[in-house]
């Protein structure tokens, strides 16, 4: 059968199977009912891992089941196991059982039972696997494998159950079901839970994220020049056209994920106030309660806007690369006025109320979409490296009035991105640069190991943990200076004059 017929049967039966369970993915499951059963069936790690053993060819030529065996994902469930000091230390404080506890589990393990162990190659499958992130496999495991897949469209792709995780928008809101919270998966972090010992989740930067779970992919423009013009002349345009517009995409993803947490939060409390109190302090962002009083402080200093100052904001960190994306997008769109609507009913009263949260929420999304759009239009030609440029000098220029630590990550990690690939500025100076920012703010992730990490090796938020209130502001807004003077001349402008006929 050919891959458009077989395409065109299974996406009929996919409709099938989604009116099947239609209106049980959608609402948010109140406190701890179980998650909602996916439109496909999980086919199990153990067949993924099968083929992804070594090299699937010349399109995935990396050995995935290797590198998921260093990823901490694949040891994940580890963590709530009462035989962790940290987690039995949250049991005790919470009164739980962190293994029997459903927003624990949505986060940390796989949602379906599988066997523990694959005997022949030791892998552990009770941690987030393969189909936790790019879906159930049972729509996609037979035309997958095909040739013709590769250049489907995300949406195609998704038709059959697979998330393209290629697309930035699809690769953004997978991370940050988990690294922010989610309410429709369940994946909702709570303050007591904080409070009771979790780690706090560090400000989430996609792609330095993806590298520090230890990639397990190439990007098409790494792949042979054989697949690249394939690519090309299939019309391939799902992944965007360097790691900057990639980050860029993330930050307007994070910005509005942040916005839908507190919205669907509000929703759940509106409907469930005994499971899910009102308000949920970690909904808001940490530094706006949880910073050292001091007169004058950086807290001050970084202003309130148009909140009534004292009052918890929604999570800021995306903000700042935000704003720096949607310029790139060509759009006069001030993240403050955007986000108004929000913040009209922060001032209300302090954390806002349940129902006007969950009313004003949606008003950001056209114009995020419009920036997303724009992003993902770049293109790998002659205009890439000025419209890095342009974004490098925009980000060098925020960071130098930054407020706050975990913003100017976001900011210095998208810097980073831009400088390892732009050639507009010495090898030397931007390595240097680079090399400073890592290390004033902690930006290094631990080389991911297994079965578990050599133990001089903290996690990474241990390490920012213990960067964070030492950080002195300044010298961080100094380290977003670059002068444009460092800049290798452009090459001379020889004017070419028409040739008189
Ligand atoms: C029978 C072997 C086999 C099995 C089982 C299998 N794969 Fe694959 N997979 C492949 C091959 C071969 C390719 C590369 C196809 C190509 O060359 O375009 C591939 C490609 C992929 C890709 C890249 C797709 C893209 O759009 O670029 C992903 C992601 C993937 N597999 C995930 C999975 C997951 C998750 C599972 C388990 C549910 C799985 N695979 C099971 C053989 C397999
Ligand atoms: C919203 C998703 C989410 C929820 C809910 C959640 N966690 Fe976590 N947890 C994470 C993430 C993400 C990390 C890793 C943070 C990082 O390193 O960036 C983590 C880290 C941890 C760690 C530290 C692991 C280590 O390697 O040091 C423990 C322990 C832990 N979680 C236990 C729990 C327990 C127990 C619960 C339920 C009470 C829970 N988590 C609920 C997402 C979640
Ligand atoms: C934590 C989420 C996560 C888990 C777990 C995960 N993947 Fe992936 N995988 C990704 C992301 C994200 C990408 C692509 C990212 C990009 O292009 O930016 C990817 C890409 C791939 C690719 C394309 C490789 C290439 O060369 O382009 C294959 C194949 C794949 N994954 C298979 C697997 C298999 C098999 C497993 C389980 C052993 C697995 N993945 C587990 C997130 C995950
Ligand atoms: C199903 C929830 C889930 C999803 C989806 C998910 N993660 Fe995670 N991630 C976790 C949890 C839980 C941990 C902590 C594991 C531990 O240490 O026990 C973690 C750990 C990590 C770490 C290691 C952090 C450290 O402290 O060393 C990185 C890096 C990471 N994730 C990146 C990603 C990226 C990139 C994506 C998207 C492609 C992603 N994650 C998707 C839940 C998730
Ligand atoms: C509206 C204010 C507010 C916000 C926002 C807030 N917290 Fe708290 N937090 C508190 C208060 C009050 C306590 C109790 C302090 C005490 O008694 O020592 C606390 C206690 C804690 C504790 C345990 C004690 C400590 O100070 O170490 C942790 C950890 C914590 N919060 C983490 C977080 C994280 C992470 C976030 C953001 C996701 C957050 N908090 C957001 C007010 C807040």
């Amino acid at each position: 059968m050919s891959l458009n017929i077989r395409i065109a049967s299974q996406l009929i039966a996919a409709f099938i199977v989604c009116l099947g369970t239609a209106g049980v993915g959608r609402a948010a499951p109140p406190g701890d009912e179980p998650l909602p059963r996916p439109a496909f069936r999980y086919t199990g790690a153990d067949l993924c891992v099968k083929c992804h053993r070594s090299e699937q060819g010349e399109w995935c030529d990396v050995a995935t089941t290797a590198a998921w065996r260093h990823d901490a994902h694949s040891r994940s469930h580890e963590a709530l196991s009462s035989d962790n000091e940290r987690t039995r230390a949250m049991e005790v404080a919470l009164g739980i059982k962190a293994a029997a506890t459903a927003s624990c589990v949505a986060c940390h393990t796989h949602p379906v039972d599988e066997p523990a162990v694959d005997e022949e190659t030791n892998v552990l499958h009770a941690g987030i696997s393969c189909e936790t992130c790019h879906g159930a496999g049972s729509g996609y495991l037979d035309p997958h494998m095909q040739k013709s897949w590769r250049f489907l469209s995300s949406a195609e792709k998704e038709a059959f159950g697979m998330h393209d995780l290629r697309n930035p928008v699809a690769k953004a809101k997978n991370c940050l079901s988990c690294h922010l919270g989610e309410v429709a998966t369940n994946r909702i972090i709570t303050h007591q839970m904080y409070a009771a010992g979790h780690p706090p989740l560090p400000a989430f930067e996609m792609e330095a994220f993806g590298a520090g779970m230890g990639r397990h992919w190439k990007r098409v423009w790494e792949k042979s020049p054989q697949i690249q013009e394939q690519a090309a002349k299939a019309g391939y345009e799902t992944e965007g056209a360097c790691e900057l517009s990639r980050s860029l995409v993330g930050s307007l993803v994070a910005l509005q994920e942040s916005v839908h947490l507190a919205r669907d939060y509000a929703a759940a409390a509106e409907t469930n106030a005994k499971d899910r109190p009102w308000p949920e302090l970690a909904v808001y962002d940490c530094q706006a309660c949880h910073h050292v009083l001091a007169v004058p402080s950086w807290r001050q200093e970084a202003g309130y806007g148009q909140l009534v100052p004292g009052r918890p904001s929604l999570v800021r960190w995306p903000r700042r690369l935000a704003a720096v994306a949607f310029e790139q997008a060509g759009m006069a769109t001030d993240v403050d006025a955007l986000l108004s609507p929000v913040v009209g009913v922060l001032n209300s009263r302090p954390f806002g109320t349940a129902d006007g949260l969950r009313r004003v929420a949606e008003d950001s999304g056209r114009e995020i979409d419009q920036a997303i759009e724009a992003l993902v239009r770049w293109r790998r030609d002659e205009t890439l490296a000025d419209r890095e440029r342009v974004a490098i000098e925009q980000i060098l220029a925020s960071g130098q009035n930054v407020g706050d630590f975990e913003s100017a990550r976001l900011l210095a990690w998208g810097l980073i991105h831009g400088l390892s690939s732009n050639a507009d500025w010495p090898e030397d100076v931007r390595a240097r640069k680079i090399a400073e920012l890592t290390a004033l703010l902690a930006l290094e992730f631990p080389t991911p190991a297994y079965p578990s990490p050599p133990a001089q090796e903290k996690p990474f938020w241990q390490t920012s943990l213990a960067a964070a209130p030492a950080t002195d502001i300044g010298r961080v807004r100094a380290a977003f200076e670059l002068p444009s003077a460092a800049r290798k001349p452009a090459p001379t402008v020889i004017e070419v004059i028409p040739t008189p006929r």
